[in-house]
């Protein structure tokens, strides 16, 4: 629980900052969920992105659900499987996250970043529009470990590239870190044990393109065969299945919000 800020506490506030203020969604999130006709204030349902209203007063509901500014956002970590897309609805209707999360809880709910459809692993969701867009930004990037199990024995010596910062078609990256791993280091990606002439390597970087491990490993002309990401800043999978979720707890979501400030 925590108290309004000053700045709540002025009134009247538009309806889409007040959600997207509350952790329902991020502030276009929530003028989507205005124009789908899903939020009421008072019994009635407002579509009109100009409308304001006294969070001390109104009554607002999603989905029938009641909205306020003390109740605060959502956290959630799912440990993803793979095959499915990171999208919240997919139009070719292939299994997606939104499958795997509690939407109908908590209507705003979406991922921070993505995993490719075969990646497992940690995605972080949240209702508070303001923290992904931190975490997204280039300059508040967290640190992310994945672990990857690639074609070929690879030695220590040819990850060299990859710690001083490969060059990719879409530029040069920061340098990661990296190591290869052992049989019991391995184990999300290689349950019965590392096969012949693949190699398990731990990859850190924090920088978030587009299949970018994928990418620095074949690089090194290591393809990945299997990809997944055990950790997301200062935050790890602790406890959660594949294809289960957790809530983030008290320490975790302090952690995470201190890591979107630097
Ligand atoms: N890098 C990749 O190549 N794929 C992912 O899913 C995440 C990081």
């Amino acid at each position: 629980m925590r108290s309004l800020t000053e700045d709540e506490r002025l009134v009247p506030m538009r309806l889409q900052r007040f959600l997207a203020r509350a952790g329902v969604a991020s502030r276009r999130g929530s003028e989507g969920l205005m124009t789908a006709g899903r939020v009421t204030v008072n019994g009635e349902v407002k579509t009109e992105m100009g409308t304001k209203i006294d969070p001390l007063v109104d009554r607002v509901e999603v989905d029938g659900r009641p909205v306020s500014l003390i109740a605060g956002a959502t956290y959630l970590v799912l440990n993803k499987p793979s095959g499915y897309v990171t999208t919240m609805s997919d139009p070719q209707g292939r299994p997606c996250i939104a499958d795997l999360v509690p939407t109908d809880r908590y209507p705003g709910l979406y991922p921070v970043g993505r995993l490719d459809k075969d990646t497992t692993g940690f995605l972080l969701f949240t209702t508070d529009g303001d923290l992904g867009q931190a975490l997204l930004h280039p300059s508040h990037h967290v640190d992310k470990t994945y672990i990857a199990l690639v074609d070929g024995i690879l030695r220590d010596t040819e990850l060299e590239p990859l710690r001083h910062g490969i060059t990719l078609d879409d530029g040069p990256c920061q340098p990661a870190i990296c190591r290869i791993l052992s049989q019991r280091e391995a184990i999300e990606v290689a349950p019965a044990g590392i096969p012949a002439h693949t190699t398990a390597v731990e990859v850190i970087i924090h920088e978030g393109r587009k299949n970018q491990v994928k990418r620095m490993l074949s690089a090194i002309h290591h393809p990945v065969i299997k990809l997944h990401r055990s950790t997301f800043g200062p935050l790890s999978l602790n406890r959660v299945d594949r294809g289960s979720w957790r809530p983030l707890d008290h320490d975790e979501i302090d952690l995470l919000l201190h890591a979107a400030k630097h």
